[in-house]
């Protein structure tokens, strides 16, 4: 399973790259503005920093302009993958890209039907939205399970990055049905390691540590 960084603080990125475990990461414009500096500023210092995918989603709504906003931002580095949203215009410029070998995430995935589409027309990744699903009181993880079985019906090669991830558990979901990637904010990825009863057995090593005699 690949670990993303749902992040555009860089900061967030360097301590994350320390463990090893960051194989990409995903970046939108919320996270953007919150970082609050210009998106090219922030991709490029990004892909200084970061040898894998790295998602930059485009701001356009109209299919032509996002299209030559994507060739612009997948000029910036060879890595850069370009964020599209699953809107009418989002498929037409996917399909554009795709045919130009332009790599493509589709983002605001929440049905299965979205995510058949974006497997047909050859997508690399999709981005289903699970904690937002689960806030609106649906099952956010039925939908990813859903569009595995379908990616195997049909053997497409469209990886399935689980996104909108909000705590531990959904993780551990993701993991056990086989989903290929899950992008998470820093504050998730920092509980990957953590456990009271490590945390208990280290107290008690260290002080047992402490009485054993000093040679
Ligand atoms: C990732 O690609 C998405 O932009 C992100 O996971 C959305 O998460 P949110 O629902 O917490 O904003």
């Amino acid at each position: 399973m690949k670990f993303f960084l749902d992040t555009a603080n860089v900061e967030e990125i360097r301590k994350a790259l320390r463990t090893g475990l960051v194989d990409g990461i995903t970046t939108n414009p919320s996270l953007v503005a919150k970082a609050g500096r210009s998106y090219r500023d922030v991709l490029n210092e990004i892909c200084d920093l970061v040898n894998g995918p790295i998602s930059a989603e485009v701001l356009s709504v109209d299919a032509a302009d996002m299209v030559v906003e994507a060739e612009n931002l997948a000029g910036i580095h060879p890595n850069i993958v370009i964020k599209i949203p699953m809107t009418q215009d989002g498929l037409i410029a996917a399909n554009a890209l795709v045919r130009q070998n332009i790599p493509v995430n589709m983002t605001l995935i929440f049905s299965p039907l979205q995510a058949l589409i974006c497997g047909k027309i050859g997508v690399d990744y999709v981005s289903p939205f699970i904690g937002r699903l689960d806030d609106i009181a649906h099952t956010g993880m039925d939908l990813v399970a859903d569009i595995l079985t379908i990616y195997e019906n049909y053997g497409f090669d469209t990886e399935v990055i689980v996104a909108s991830v909000r705590h531990p558990v959904h993780v551990v979901e993701a993991a056990r049905l086989g989903a290929h990637i899950a992008t998470l904010p820093a504050a998730v990825f920092d509980r990957l390691a953590l456990h009271p009863l490590t945390d208990l057995g280290m107290e008690k090593f260290l002080s047992d540590a402490a009485k054993i005699p000093r040679e």
